[in-house]
């Protein structure tokens, strides 16, 4: 979900709105606003996208209201409907909350409110909250930022919320646990925002709240941050941010999807910028320097991440254990977290997110840590909860992505571990020189052959992409390092077109998949030059058997499968260890026309959210 607050000089609906709509990605089931004019709350919220909202707040748009809050919904508890949707307002009518996050011990919460004669319109846990800050606020005769801390105390779960009090209108309670939230800090304004995108033309300072703050933003006064358990004091960390706002734009392209599968070239380039010196042979990136021995010395890593990054994930298996021999094991987040997992002092686990604020993988980086490990993050934003929580890391500097379906995010995580089975390679010794400086260079040029497979695929992509747009199902195969990039195209196309697909390994296919094979079923086969080619071709040709329909993905001058595959998409030759780089662009491309064709959302799949701090 996304939040947008702001309290200041000028008007907060224009705010609030541009905000929640660069917020939208985050969630995007309903949203809804709140403005404090004068005296008077006026509120609009409703099932759907912010464009609806700016339907539905006609009326309000207009306001000289100074003060406001904004929401963008991904459900968790009440269907996506105009009541359950943000702000929640008391039963006194007085204090008004938006919420990221589950209070997970609403149930008991709130049938002790019902017993002192509160009711509630919605079935969400946040009106829960918002009538126990209430109840605390009579009760105990005390402020609101008083009352929220708690409140929050007696509230199980994790949140990121913005409250609100009509009887103190310059005041706006922000506080987080799980959930990110960013103030940003102008004269004499603030704004509020679960990323900083919303304020960025405004203010370049920023504060990101930690777990367990809480922050009380009044106006002409100076922030003051606390601690919800014991109230202590917290000096305000003010951060210059790097964001700029064409970052976030979509610069030309219909949808940010595409920007960012076209970014793909440059972002790499800047996520082995200073880190890759091929001339000279060196490889090297802070976080893995710094901790080398514990990398060394490793019985194994274990690699946590949910969704693309998971896939991500896999390359790096083969990676990692391919160059640097050391036994590497890849995890769902949500399943590590809860199995109790076996993890020793000598293993290192490295947790893969986008966003860094997936609970899940955050969840199971406390757990390894708690456990001994010494964690190190893969993420790609700067000062999310994940690079906080994790012993070191290296970040992917892709810059915002905002596409709902990862494409940048992933190249770049594959371009980083890598680059750690490079540098570790180099300190085992476990590849031969000439191997090593062989590798280094191609990884250098890597974002030119990812250009030119943006160039030469992209029409290819879409005329197969005409052919098969009115397609149910749809199947992906790759062996060796592009089983996980079978997955992951599989992954894109049901995400954004909702075509059902599956990646499986080519060889597994024999096993259950073949099954479906006819007619009328797609089949993606990722068949480069390099790597099990020969055993590719065989799987090849037992779909041909079966009629099924032949989607091939090939080296530039192949000629043995364009002979039995009823498409072909060229790609520029790589080795096969850097070939997920580039194997992956034809597919992403094929997922974002097939979406376009079909009319799809692309940038904001139904469903989905980009930032899932919920687990
Ligand atoms: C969500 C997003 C996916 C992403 C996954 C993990 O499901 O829609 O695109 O891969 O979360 O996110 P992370 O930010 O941890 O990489």
């Amino acid at each position: 979900c996304g939040i947008v607050g702001y309290i200041g000089f000028r008007e907060a609906y224009p705010i609030v709105i541009k905000g929640l709509k660069r917020l939208e990605y985050r969630g995007y089931d309903s949203a809804g606003v709140m403005l404090c004019d004068g005296n008077e709350l006026k509120i609009a919220k409703t099932k759907g996208k912010v464009s609806d909202l700016e339907e539905k707040s006609k009326a309000i748009a207009s306001s000289k209201a100074s003060i406001g809050m904004g929401h963008t919904r991904w459900a968790t508890h009440g269907v996506p409907n105009d009541i359950n949707s943000h702000p929640h307002v008391s039963n006194s009518g007085n204090i008004v909350i938006i919420h990221n996050g589950i209070i997970e011990n609403y149930e008991p919460l709130k049938k002790e409110l019902l017993k002192r004669g509160y009711t509630f319109t919605s079935d969400t846990d946040t009106e829960v909250l918002v009538n126990l800050i209430e109840d605390v606020k009579k009760k105990e005769k005390i402020k609101l930022g008083k009352a929220v801390q708690i409140a929050l105390n007696q509230v199980v779960g994790a949140y990121a919320i913005c409250v609100f009090d009509k009887e103190n209108p310059d005041e706006i309670i922000v506080a987080r646990l799980g959930s990110p939230i960013a103030i940003g800090v102008g004269e004499d304004e603030f704004f509020i925002a679960s990323d900083a995108s919303p304020f960025i033309e405004y203010t370049s300072n920023a504060i990101y709240l930690e777990d367990e703050e809480m922050a009380i933003v009044r106006l002409h006064k100076p922030l003051k941050i606390r601690k919800i358990k014991d109230d202590s004091l917290v000096d305000p960390y003010i951060q210059e941010l790097q964001m700029n706002l064409e970052q976030i734009e979509k610069g030309g392209y219909d949808h940010f999807m595409l920007k960012e599968i076209y970014e793909q070239p440059n972002v790499i380039k800047d996520t082995y910028r200073g880190r890759l010196l091929a001339n000279q042979g060196i490889i090297q990136m802070a976080g893995v320097e710094d901790n080398l021995e514990k990398f060394l010395h490793a019985d194994r890593i274990l690699i946590v991440a949910c969704g693309t990054s998971w896939h991500a994930g896999l390359v790096a298996e083969y990676v990692i254990e391919e160059f640097a021999r050391i036994p590497v094991e890849v995890e769902y987040a949500s399943e590590f977290r809860y199995r109790n997992p076996i993890i020793n002092k000598n293993d290192v686990v490295i947790a893969i997110s986008q966003s860094g604020e997936t609970a899940d993988t955050l969840a199971a980086i406390k757990l390894a840590k708690e456990k001994g490990a010494f964690v190190f993050g893969v993420c790609n934003v700067v000062g999310s909860s994940i690079s906080r929580e994790t012993n070191a890391g290296a970040y992917t500097h892709a810059g915002p992505e905002i596409g709902v379906a990862s494409t940048k995010a992933f190249t770049t995580q594959i371009t980083v571990l890598t680059m750690i089975a490079l540098r570790l390679a180099k300190a085992k010794g476990t590849l031969s020189n000439s191997d090593f400086h062989r590798y280094l260079q191609e990884l250098e040029v890597i974002p030119e052959k990812v250009a030119e497979a943006l160039t030469s695929t992209n029409e290819k992509a879409k005329e197969i992409a005409t052919k098969f747009k009115a397609a149910t199902n749809c199947l992906y195969l790759g062996r060796g390092y592009n089983f996980p990039v079978a997955l992951e195209g599989a992954l894109k196309l049901k995400e954004i077109s909702y075509i059902h697909a599956e990646g499986y390994p080519a060889a597994e296919m024999k096993h259950g998949p073949i099954a479906l094979i006819d007619e009328q079923m797609p089949v993606i086969v990722i068949a480069p030059k390099q790597g099990h080619y020969d055993k590719v071709v065989s799987n090849i040709q037992e779909i041909k058997s079966r009629s099924g329909k032949i989607i091939a993905i090939v080296t530039k001058g192949d000629t043995q499968v364009k002979g039995l595959a009823d498409h072909v998409i060229e790609i520029p030759e790589t080795s096969d260890a850097l070939s997920p780089l580039i194997t992956t662009i034809p597919l992403q491309l094929l997922s974002y026309h097939i979406a376009v064709m079909r009319g799809c959302n692309v940038d904001q799949p139904r469903n989905l959210a980009k930032s899932v701090t919920v687990e």
